[in-house]
């Protein structure tokens, strides 16, 4: 464990999802060891929960929240816009760890699939748009949260949306290769101007994630499967590590697992999907 006065003390630090589980528990960490951090929630009442239990650990922590629905590409459009005032211009770590597991197939305003917008096209889009700020930095750094889930998940080219054979537990692979194949394409992209990137599995941690928007039979599995999981704090530490490291290097490896590089699923670290998935995340987000 680093002390209070750590590498962190003067990182401004944006982490999505902070208002439950392995976010929260990042957060409180990452801002108990000296960092500025900014969390996103999609709720005032829980991103305001989040920051009294952050403060209550931790008085004199520099915790904000901003609010967004990363559901909705032109929330997050005006959640970066306000994240680079709030930082500065300077953002030392950005940590995409946000994502939704619905039941049943659900679309977004935006015509997307739900898990894959909260979970690929969100952090794409926010990442993007947060490129100068992480530049700025330095050593920008970007931790996505993905999953051993993505082992055998593979995009649907012809159907992202998974419109024609919708299962909840293959969109929820897919959106996690996602998280690999962005990761590895943004070092590809950037890794020369300093950016860092770096997808992360925390293991099986006990959160609601598959419990909050499920019913019936999936949301009974996974209250049982989650009490042999691990706490939010150990599945937060690898983030807080990778975070807090001088000078991680994505060459040793870009998919991290209890504080080690772990093995990918080789499809997420070819070169020709990743391309592929940034030229259709373009389009689906209209970024230039
Ligand atoms: N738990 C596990 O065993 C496990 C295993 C492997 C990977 N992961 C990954 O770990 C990450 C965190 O999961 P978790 O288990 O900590 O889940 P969690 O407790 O459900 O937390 C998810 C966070 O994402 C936020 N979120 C969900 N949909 C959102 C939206 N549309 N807009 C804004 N925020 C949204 C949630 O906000 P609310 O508070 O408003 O719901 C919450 O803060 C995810 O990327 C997940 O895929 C988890």
């Amino acid at each position: 464990m680093m002390s209070g006065n750590s590498r962190l003390t003067g990182k401004t630090i944006l982490i999505t999802g902070a208002t439950a589980g392995i976010g929260l528990a990042a957060a409180s960490e990452l801002a108990r060891l000296g960092a500025r951090v900014i969390g996103v929630g999609r709720s005032a009442e829980r991103a305001r929960a989040a920051q009294d239990y952050i403060l209550a650990a931790a008085p004199s922590a520099r915790v904000d929240f901003l609010l967004c629905d990363l559901a909705s590409q032109a929330q997050v459009r005006a959640l970066a816009e306000q994240a680079l005032s709030a930082c500065g211009g300077h953002l030392d770590v950005l940590i995409n760890n946000a994502a939704a597991v619905p039941d049943r197939f659900t679309l977004t305003e935006d015509g997307i699939e739900l898990q894959f917008a909260v979970n690929h096209l969100a952090p794409f889009l926010l990442t993007n748009l947060l490129l100068p700020a992480l530049r700025a930095a330095g050593q920008g750094r970007v931790l996505t949260v993905s999953s051993s889930s993505h082992w055998h998940g593979r995009i649907r080219w012809k159907d992202v949306n998974l419109r024609f054979l919708y299962n909840p537990l293959l969109a929820y692979k897919q959106s996690k290769a996602a998280n690999i194949l962005f990761t590895a394409e943004l070092n590809r992209r950037f890794g020369a101007e300093g950016i860092r990137a770096f997808a992360v599995h925390p293991g099986l941690v006990n959160t609601e994630i598959g419990s909050k928007r499920a019913r019936g039979l999936t949301a009974w599995f996974w209250e049982l499967r989650r009490r042999g999981g691990i706490s939010p704090e150990e599945g937060a530490a690898t983030l807080v590590q990778l975070a807090a490291a001088e000078n991680p290097d994505p060459a040793v490896g870009i998919y991290w697992y209890r504080g080690a590089p772990a093995w990918a699923d080789p499809y997420t670290l070819q070169a020709e999907p990743a391309r592929r998935l940034w030229e259709l995340s373009a389009q689906l987000t209209g970024l230039a």
